[in-house]
């Protein structure tokens, strides 16, 4: 597996997005063994670099990233998150990343993923209730304290970035980014000119670009897709012909249509993580995979002139909370 840098973090240029493993899609939290196994052979394969936060679960899922690492915590970079839960008494889902917030955070995500530090400690969202130097200023001093190792930001925008920059230098942006969500391409030049590395979420486009999700009954009402914009009536009728388009070029390619849409990204440049989402080994190891696929010229400028999806990439609620 090759690695890349992330600012100073060296990391696998795959990683393994755990959230899945616990929550927000259907069958999370039906089989830790499975998962277990799964983060296992990540390991085993060179992806090293796993992601988790405090809200997915909420905890659980930071709980189960703790105890699959138990004997094993070197060989991984654990990337977490702060900022959606607020202990002050409001509970999940809710903005704070004020430094009280964030100090009382950092040791519960420690307690669970059991260890002394936290190779990348990310604000989830950002908060508008708390100046962003505030935020990276007690995120710096837990870096001074040795309990976290570098600093990211998630769906931050241009300004944000810019300050948090300035107060510490940030590893890495974690933002939605794929075939059919393409916005970060206008936060790269900023990221590149600060030296900030890119971690893409959801690159599979929550497992649509797949192809493996055909129907909306593929997935429960309590999966958060049931209420993505992408996900449902004519919108998802009409995405199933993107779908198709991936799986066209995945099988000149002699790839899957997972292992195409990694590559793609990887092909963005060595400053792009992505960070595909799995509870199976199976899948897995098809994912890690796509490490070793190089499409062609033509393949790629085919990829990167597919139709936008139809459907903002978020519901309303979502959207309220990502800076644009
Ligand atoms: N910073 C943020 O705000 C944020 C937001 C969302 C996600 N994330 C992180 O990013 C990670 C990845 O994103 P994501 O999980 O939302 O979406 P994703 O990686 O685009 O897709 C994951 C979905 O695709 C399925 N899948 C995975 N590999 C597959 C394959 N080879 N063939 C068919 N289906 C496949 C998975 O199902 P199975 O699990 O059943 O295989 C899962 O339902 C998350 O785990 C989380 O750590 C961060």
């Amino acid at each position: 597996m090759k690695h890349i840098k992330l600012g100073d973090l060296d990391v696998s240029r795959i990683g393994l997005g755990c959230m899945g493993m616990s929550h927000g899609y259907t069958g999370a939290g039906s089989d830790d063994a499975e998962s277990i196994r799964t983060i296992h052979r990540a390991l085993d394969l060179g992806v090293t670099f796993l992601d988790t936060a405090e809200i997915y679960g909420p905890y659980v899922n930071e709980e189960l990233l703790g105890k699959a690492l138990k004997g094993r915590r070197d060989q991984a970079v654990i990337a977490t998150k702060y900022g959606l839960v607020s202990h002050a008494g409001d509970g999940p889902w809710n903005l704070d990343s004020s430094p009280a917030n964030i100090r009382r955070a950092v040791e519960g995500s420690l307690r669970r993923l059991g260890t002394d530090h936290i190779d990348l400690y990310y604000q989830h969202r950002v908060d508008p209730k708390t100046p962003i130097e505030d935020t990276i200023g007690a995120v710096a001093d837990l870096v001074q304290q040795g309990k976290v190792r570098h600093i990211g930001l998630s769906e931050a925008w241009l300004d944000t970035i810019r300050r948090a920059h300035a107060v510490h230098p940030i590893a890495a942006l974690q933002s939605e980014y794929s075939l059919w969500t393409r916005d970060q391409e206008e936060v790269l030049p900023l990221l590149r000119e600060l030296g900030i590395g890119l971690v893409a979420y959801s690159p599979l486009g929550h497992g649509f670009l797949t192809g493996a999700i055909r129907s909306e009954s593929d997935f429960g009402p309590d999966d958060f897709r049931a209420t993505n914009p992408r996900f449902t009536g004519e919108n998802f009728r009409r995405n199933l012909a993107l779908a198709d388009e991936v799986q066209a070029i995945a099988a000149e390619a002699g790839a899957t249509p997972a292992q195409v849409a990694i590559a793609w990204l990887l092909s963005k440049g060595d400053d792009i993580a992505p960070i595909p989402g799995t509870k199976r080994v199976s899948r897995l190891e098809e994912n890690a995979a796509a490490d070793g696929l190089t499409l062609t010229a033509e393949q790629l400028a085919k990829l990167d002139s597919l139709p936008p999806a139809a459907g903002g990439h978020h519901n309303e609620a979502q959207m309220r909370m990502i800076e644009r």
